[in-house]
Order: structure tokens, then sequence, then C-alpha cells
């Protein structure tokens, strides 16, 4: 197995040290999205040396495969899409030449199955040609993808697509929203105009709950199959059904690899359609040996290929928000640092929780002169395709979700790739011309140590979400699910039993009026659960919502380079001694008292856009809880109650005190520790139990986002698991009974001995 990042490891030491995450394009302010490297005097009294002060090497020397890549020519692609009109772009994409073909596919066929290289048009052109083909007539064309960046981004593109040509009449019906349109979790940007919905597959997965026919539909999209998402994986099972319900539904699911027999046997041997490729040779390189450090691996690369090869824009893959902003970070760093003129370069960075207009930049291109490299996740391994790549760099891992057992949830893993992954990966270089490809790893590596494919999600992650909704669309035996592949018995069992645990399914695996109300919020089961039950049991459903919603949205602290201490002592002046949840409600509280104003909030370190968007979920959330007639209550200022709803919903992610800001989990006895930045931390307040939200794994185990409980709520709430034997706290209740009956038997013994011997005076 490969060795992870020392680099990274040193980042991360840097930031708990610093506390907070602190985010590339939060760095130098306006660095996002300028060029780096472009300097107006220069000396170059350093080029001669091999390498600086810190024994780094000099990137500018040509090191070896550099000169047969520098002849290669123009890179004319992101010229291309300027200069030509939207139709010329839509009319060239490979999938264009067979639309009337594809189109009489579909007519014949109720579900058909798309095979074609990424970039061949299939997310933004299908939708399209269904819809000039009549089939937005009787219905919506739904198109899902697993990635809600890509919902977003292809909503837009296909939006402009639309209306790029044509001049704006209605601006109602022609922005984003209108016609076109997209919904991902709590946020829902359609409209009674929308012909074209792009959505996240756990949006239609919910719809389902509503519509089980899906009758707004005329026609569905399953976009990246191959990606084997755990809910396109269980829309498969659904749609199947619905289908053989209403003859008049199309469903078209597109796969970016040849693996498409599983599909097409699923639904009982179903065409398959191929688009023809348009792909140009990719050169192959891997290391000669095993990288160490890929996080540093992937910098040098990236400046050797600045400094050494023709034009062409650079795709680095890492695995997460991290080490993105670790690669960014630092290659921004080192071309700054380097005396003398060098090329241009505009690094930007792609995951996620970046916000929607940094992710925008990427499909921009660059000014003229000025190379683009894009530091990414997997989403542009196939869902999103970025025009004039010509080098990638593949660092051979990604994350993958994995149910960890042994703490009894799920972890975002670091793991390696696997080799259709690297296929995937290397072929973004050769879309638009020929290109390189830069494996960080051994091929000896890519040969034995790399599975052929990766593991569907659904085999390897928790289902409770999954198991909670099938139960609320009447699967009473999941085993009788048409699973494509069906997961593990294990995970289906410790699923069941989180639920049953949290109150949502009965002993007979039924579920509950508990289960049903939690299954009609698209949140996870523990903080559905928190919610109904400060409904119940608390009257604090106001407070809770607002924590549940500050939960869902990233954090809204903010932390500026160079002002950390400031930004600091500014977030503990909303600190709730006993509780970070505590600690969200009082920071939106305060923001609330406040109009929610802009400049209060950046005067105090708030984001005021993460707040607007708490607030939207919030208000969304309400909405749901009014449908459900569930009437919404605040507590005033006795915070205990939302501290107990919170133990109602964490109570199996609880901790017990070893030693001063150390903990460890009271049923999995992992050790674990207040991080840095919890209101917990370092201010003499050492609660003896606490429950926390996630376990997450930097430089060591810390706990995040933590409250203090009392020892009797674990008892009272988690009666499964903290019996008498097994919490501390109610051990001591229990001693503590235990010696009063005893005591009062003791009594009792005396005054019945005491009893006798009065009768036997008496006798
Ligand atoms: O789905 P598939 O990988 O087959 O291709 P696509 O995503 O439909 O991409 C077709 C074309 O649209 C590519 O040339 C992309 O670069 C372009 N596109 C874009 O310019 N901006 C987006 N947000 C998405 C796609
Ligand atoms: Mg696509």
């Amino acid at each position: 197995a490969r060795e992870g990042s020392a680099t990274l490891r040193m980042l991360r030491e840097k930031k708990d040290k610093g506390m907070m995450r602190q985010r590339f394009w939060e760095l130098g302010g306006s660095r996002m999205g300028d060029a780096v490297g472009v300097k107006k005097d220069t000396e170059r009294e350093k080029d001669t040396e091999e390498t600086d002060e810190n024994g780094e090497v000099d990137y500018r020397k040509n090191t070896g495969f550099a000169d047969h890549v520098k002849s290669q020519g123009d890179n004319k692609s992101s010229e291309f899409a300027k200069s030509k009109s939207i139709k010329q772009q839509r009319e060239y994409l490979p999938v264009y030449t067979v639309r009337d073909e594809l189109l009489n596919v579909v007519r014949e066929n109720s579900v058909i199955i798309i095979v074609g290289e990424t970039g061949s048009g299939k997310t933004t052109q299908l939708t399209q040609y269904l819809m000039e083909d009549g089939y937005t007539d009787y219905g919506m064309i739904g198109c899902t993808q697993p990635r809600r960046v890509a919902a977003m981004s292809v909503a837009k593109r296909v939006s402009d697509e639309v209306f790029g040509t044509l001049p704006t009449l209605n601006k109602e019906v022609d922005e984003l929203g209108g016609k076109v349109g997209y919904a991902i979790r709590f946020e829902d940007v359609t409209s009674e105009h929308t012909r074209i919905k792009y959505m996240t597959d756990g949006v239609l997965l919910r719809e389902s709950l509503r519509d089980p026919d899906l009758n707004m539909y005329s026609a569905i999209v399953m976009d990246e199959a191959h990606e084997r998402s755990l809910n396109t994986d269980v829309l498969f099972g659904i749609l199947k059904k619905v289908i053989a319900r209403r003859h008049d539904l199309k469903l078209i699911v597109t796969s970016a690899t040849l693996s498409s027999e599983t599909f097409s046997n699923f639904f009982g041997g179903v065409p398959v359609f191929r688009i023809p490729g348009r792909t140009f040779p990719v050169q192959t390189y891997y290391t000669k040996t095993v990288a160490e450090d890929y996080v540093m691996t992937a910098v040098k690369k990236v400046l050797e290929i600045h400094f050494n090869s023709g034009p062409g824009d650079i795709l680095v893959f890492m695995t997460g928000q991290e080490d993105i902003e670790g690669v960014c970070g630092l290659v921004a760093e080192k071309i700054m640092a380097i005396d003398g003129d060098s090329p241009p370069l505009l690094v930007l960075p792609m995951y996620s929780q970046l916000p929607a207009d940094m992710q925008a930049k990427i499909f921009q291109a660059a000014e003229k002169g000025v190379r683009k490299v894009i530091v990414s996740t997997n989403v542009a391994e196939t869902s999103l395709t970025v025009d004039g790549i010509k080098y990638v760099v593949d660092c051979g891992f990604n994350k993958l979700k994995v149910y960890n057992s042994k703490i009894g949830m799920d972890t975002l893993n670091v793991t390696p790739v696997s080799q259709a992954n690297a296929n995937q990966r290397s072929g973004r270089a050769g879309r638009t011309g020929p290109g390189f490809a830069f494996r960080l790893y051994t091929d000896r590596q890519y040969r034995e140590e790399l599975m052929a494919n990766s593991v569907p999600e659904i085999q390897r992650t928790n289902l409770s979400n999954v198991v909670l909704l099938l139960k609320s669309l009447g699967v009473e035996n999941l085993l009788d699910f048409d699973f494509m592949s069906p997961p593990p018995q294990a995970t289906l069992e410790s699923s069941l039993y989180q639920l049953w645990v949290l109150g949502a399914l009965d002993n007979t695996g039924s579920l509950t009026t508990m289960g049903s109300n939690m299954s009609e919020f698209p949140l996870d089961p523990p903080l559905s659960k928190m919610l109904l039950f400060a409904h119940e049991n608390g009257n604090c459903s106001d407070e809770v919502l607002t924590i549940v919603a500050m939960l869902s949205v990233p954090s809204v602290f903010f932390r500026p380079k160079d002002r950390e201490e400031e930004s600091d002592a500014a977030r503990e002046k909303f600190f709730v001694p006993e509780s970070d949840h505590l600690t969200l409600l009082n920071v939106f509280l305060r923001t609330k008292q406040h109009k929610f104003d802009a400049q209060w909030c950046a005067k105090h370190f708030i984001h005021s856009k993460g707040i607007g968007k708490a607030r939207e979920v919030r208000a969304q959330l309400v909405d749901l809880m009014k449908q459900q007639r569930l009437g919404i209550r605040s507590c005033g200022g006795t915070w205990d109650v939302v501290r107990r709803a919170i133990c109602s919903a964490y109570f199996y992610n609880s901790s017990r005190i070893k030693g001063i800001g150390e903990y460890v989990n009271m049923l999995t006895g992992i050790q674990s520790c207040l991080h840095p930045s919890s209101a917990l931390y370092g201010l003499g307040y050492t609660p003896d139990f606490v429950c926390y939200h996630e376990l997450i794994s930097t430089s060591k185990e810390y706990m995040s986002c933590v409250t203090a409980v009392d020892g009797e709520w674990l008892a009272e709430l988690g009666p499964m698991f903290f019996s008498v034997k097994e919490s501390y706290a109610s051990r001591i209740t229990k001693r503590a009974t235990e010696e009063r009956r005893a005591k009062r038997m003791e009594e009792e013994f005396k005054k019945a001995k005491e009893e006798i011997d009065r009768k036997e005076e008496e006798r």
C-alpha cells in the first residue's frame, strides 16, 4: 500500500493549531481567479542555480519528457469555445452525428442504455434532443446526476444553450430556473415554466415518495450510471417498477464506460446505443519509484509541466478540499517565490463545497498566454468536461465513503482509485487533441494494486437513509427489493438496527409513527430525530430547526489569513460554553437580531452568505414541519431542553471524559479530543459526558460539534446502550438506588424485628 502525504500531515498540523479549516480562496482574497507569476521587474540572477535555499529543485530545469511535448503545437480548443457560436459548438459534439438515429431508438423503446465517452454530449444534449422531439409536451424531462456540482453547472450550461442564440424575450422563462432548471437538496431552482430539470439522484428519489409514478415526467435520463452512486442504484430498482406501470415514460440510462451489460440485463436486455467516440491518443507516464507524498509530487509535476511544456491546460486529480487547497496553495507559493520571469499560471480549485461563482471559473478560458491548472476532485473525471485540457496529473487516490463498523458510521477514506478511474482520468487529456497523462504511481502499482473497477457505493456505505426511504415506500422485506447489486446483509441489518435505536422502526422492523415522520425530512435520520424529539418533548423545535439548518451548511465562521487572532476572538464572543450546537444557534440568533446585516456579519467574521443559506434551509424545514401539522415552539431561554434533544439523536456518539480535552467513546472505546475550535475547548469547562455530531480525523481523531450532556439523559434516551451496567452515570444512580433500597430494607427489617420483639414482649 502506498503512503499518504507528509505534506498534507504538515499542513493539517498547521491547520489544527490554527484551529479552523482554511479555504484556499480565502487565503489571499483576490488571488482566486488571478494568474500567479506575472511580475513586472525581474532579476534573473538565480536562474543558474539547481536548487533554492530550501534545497528544492528548480522546476524550470528540463527533467526529460518535455522536449517532445514542447513541439506539439498550440492548443486551439480553448479558442474554439470563443470563436464558435453555441449552435456550432452543439453540432460539433459526437452525439450530434447520431442524433436522429438515437431519437428513433428512443421512440421505439421505453428503456435504452446510452454509452459514450465523456464529453460526447450526453449530459447536455440528450435532454435538449428530447425536448426538440416533443417529449416536453406532456411532462418534464428529468436528468439525474450523482453530484450536486454537476447538476448545477450543467443546468446553467444547458439553459445558456437553449437561449444562447435567441434574444431574451421573457426573462422569467429564459433564465436558469425558467425553461431549464435544477434542484438539489435545499435548493430548488425550477418554476412552473421548467421543462428540463437537472437534479441530484437523491432529489428524484425523494420525489418518488410523494409521487410514486413520477407523473410529472415524460422522460428521465439517469446520467452517470457507471458511477454506481447509492441513490442511482436505488433509483434503478424504483424506476424499473415505474416503467412497468407507466408505458408512456421513457427512461434513458447513460454510462461513460463500456460495462453497460449490467444495466441492459437489469431491465431485461434493453438496447444499448453507442455514441461513436472521437478521442485523441494520450501518452501515459508512470513514476519510476513509489511516490511517498502525493501532494508534493503533484505540485512538482505541475511546475515541471508548466515550465517545460508547450501550451495546454493542466487538470490535476486530487481527493478532496484539503489536498486540493494544499496543492493550489503550494503551486501558487512556489511560483511567487521564483525570482525571474515565470510564465503566468491560473490556479483554480474545484470541489463541491466551493462557492458556485468560483466553480464556474473552471469553464472560462484563461486570458491569452496564461496557462490554466485545475485541481479537482473526481467530479472532473466524468461528470464535468473542461475543454482545452492537454495534461492530466493523477494522484492515484480518491475519497470513498466507507462504512466503518468500528466507529459505527461512514467515513471518507482516501483510497487508491480503480483502473477504470485511472483510465477515465487519463482520457481527459485527449478530448480535443493529443495529450499527456502523468500517473503519480508506478506501472506495477497500476497493474497489481489497483482494482479493475471500484465497489458500488451501495455495497460499502451505511444504508439507514435508504432503508428508511424504502420502508416509507412500503417495501417491507428489504431482501425482496430489486437491487442491481444487493448490499451485504450485515449492512442492511446494522442500518435496521440504527433506525430501531432511533425509534424509527419497531421490534418487528415496521415503520413507527416517528419513523414515517422522520422520512418526510431530507435529512440524515439522527437530524430528523432531533427535530421531532424537540417537537414532542422539549417544546424547542424553533431552536432545533436553526441548529439543524446551521449543521446543513458549510461553516459560517470566517478566518482570513493574517487576521487569525482577531477572527478567533470574534468567534469566541459567540461561544456557549457547554455546546457547539448552541453556539451555532447563538450565532444565528445574534445575526438575526442585527437583521442579517452583511456588514455586521463581516465585522464579526461571519460569512453572511452562509447564514443566508442556513435561513433558506431553515425556511424549507419549517414548511415541511407545517405540512405535517407540527407546530413550531420556542423554549425561550432555557436551553437545557435543546441539549436533551441533541442527546436524543446522538447518544450513540457519546463520550466520557478521560483527561483534559480527551474523551473516550462509550460504545466503541475510541479515543478522541475536543477540536481546538470547539466552544468547550480551553475554557476550563470539561463536562463528564458529551455527544458529538461527527468524528473527523486529521492529525488526530477529533469530535466535531460537541455538546455537554447529563449522564442520566444517556441512560434515559439510549436505554438500549446505557443499561445500568454500561453507563457510568446510571451505575452511580443504580448504586445509590441500591444503597437506598438496602437501607430501606434494613430499616424495614429493623422495624419488623422491633415489631416481633414488641409482640414477643407483649406475649
Ligand atoms: O455528458 P458528456 O460527458 O457526454 O458531455 P457533456 O457534459 O454534455 O459535455 C459536452 C460539452 O459541453 C463539452 O464540450 C463541455 O466542455 C461543454 N460544457 C460546458 O462548456 N460547460 C458546462 N458547464 C458543461 C459542459
Ligand atoms: Mg455527462
